[in-house]
């Protein structure tokens, strides 16, 4: 069994720090690679972290390690509204995800009220910023113990 899970981050996720950090923080994406990693050593896991601003990028990327990893964390970015193709790689990825987003999606705009991958995630993770992610990771944690 793999003890590396996948850190997936769609568009505009590389450049946390500076984005619009009202909305997302100041956190950079190295800080959360960190915090992450941090919150799975205790399980042995290392982290495998992946950003990038095309769709067909991070489907190579799920196809790719799909063998190799244990699960994931996903925040898709604007993927969450129309990301079909990413949809359907995370429908064939054959272990557990959690999706998380950084900010809380449904107080804001309404084209980011639907996700179109939320109802095939093992969980989602909404607003809480960067913690956020630690949240995932310990979810995910908790659903590859329930799937072992
Ligand atoms: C986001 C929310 C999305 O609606 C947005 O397009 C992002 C970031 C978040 O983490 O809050 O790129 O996924």
């Amino acid at each position: 069994m793999s003890t590396t899970m996948l850190l997936l981050n769609g568009p505009n996720l590389g450049i946390l720090g500076r984005r619009e950090p009202e909305i997302y923080g100041t956190d950079t994406l190295a800080d959360i690679e960190k915090a992450v990693a941090e919150e799975v050593s205790g399980r042995g896991w290392d982290v495998r972290s992946i950003q990038h601003d095309s769709e067909g990028d991070l489907v190579r990327a799920i196809h790719e390690h799909s063998l190799s990893s244990v699960g994931a964390v996903v925040n898709p970015g604007a993927l969450m509204i129309a990301g079909w193709s990413l949809r359907d790689a995370l429908a064939a990825y054959p272990r557990p995800w959690v999706e998380v987003h950084l900010s809380n999606v449904w107080a804001r705009e309404q084209f980011r009220h639907e996700s179109v991958i939320a109802p095939l995630a093992g969980g989602v993770v909404v607003g809480l910023g960067a913690f956020g992610y630690r949240l995932a990771a310990q979810a995910l944690m908790h659903l590859t113990a329930a799937d072992r």
